[in-house]
């Protein structure tokens, strides 16, 4: 069975305090976990104060993001090494705020995502598509081309190595969830395009993300298919966060 995966992205949240009083109330409400796995991801100014706030605690570090290069004259960028030197464990790599906002395309989605392993962290790649992309029947489509980008530069030792993040764009930060039969639909498709690449598919995780709050968490978690979640705004409100966290349990 795939041990589920609940990982709380702060986006561009919070100050030191804040961020301290949060990590503080999940250490504790979270210390009895067994079954799944639990990550933060802060901005990158707060992961050495989140690293030692974390020291004991069953909540791993991630980061939000990382350059594809591995080092060298990339003025305000931080490497995939840089991230592990200071106690992540994992990033999201290709997130649609990244991939609309800031113009990353497929190819540096996957080359992100070949940095992040080559550095021996787990990379929460994520797909979607936009609400005109799903109204005209695109979809499918657009993730298999997602994926297909990101699994030209693996070989499928490295594949076995991710997790996907189905994040339809429409759901991020809208208050819209996906029903748990539209995610399911997306997740079962995702993992028959594993299938294709890796001889045990069924080992990879694949999380959604987009409002998923602890009223919706349940019963998105209950689908065959969905092994967690990837939490934006509900991952700044400790009790919230951690009930999103005792549903994946
Ligand atoms: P949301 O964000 O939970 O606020 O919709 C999810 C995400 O952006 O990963």
């Amino acid at each position: 069975m795939r041990r589920k995966l609940v990982i709380g992205n702060w986006k561009m949240h919070g100050d030191h305090a804040a961020l301290a009083q949060l990590l503080d109330s999940l250490r504790h409400s979270l210390s009895a976990l067994s079954n799944t796995d639990v990550a933060v991801c802060p901005p990158f100014v707060y992961l050495a104060a989140a690293r030692q706030q974390l020291i004991g605690s069953v909540i791993a570090l991630g980061a939000q993001n990382l350059c594809a290069e591995a080092k060298g004259a990339f003025t305000g960028e931080i490497s995939a090494a840089m991230l592990r030197d200071c106690g992540c464990r994992y990033v999201i790599v290709g997130h649609s705020e990244r991939r609309q906002l800031f113009h990353e395309n497929d190819a540096l989605v996957a080359a992100k995502t070949a940095a992040a392993l080559q550095a021996n962290l787990t990379p929460i790649v994520c797909v979607g598509e936009t609400l005109q992309q799903r109204e005209t029947g695109a979809t499918l489509g657009v993730i298999e081309a997602q994926l297909t980008a990101v699994f030209a530069r693996l070989d499928s030792a490295d594949i076995q190595r991710i997790v996907i993040a189905y994040e339809p764009v429409w759901a991020i930060g809208s208050g819209k969830t996906a029903t748990p039969a539209q995610a399911q639909e997306v997740h079962a498709f995702i993992r028959r395009q594993l299938t294709i690449v890796l001889p045990d598919a069924a080992t990879v995780p694949i999380l959604y993300g987009g409002s998923v709050k602890a009223d919706n968490a349940t019963t998105l978690f209950a689908q065959p298919d969905i092994d967690g979640g990837l939490i934006g705004g509900a991952s700044l409100n400790a009790e919230e966060f951690a009930a999103i966290c005792k549903a994946a349990e």
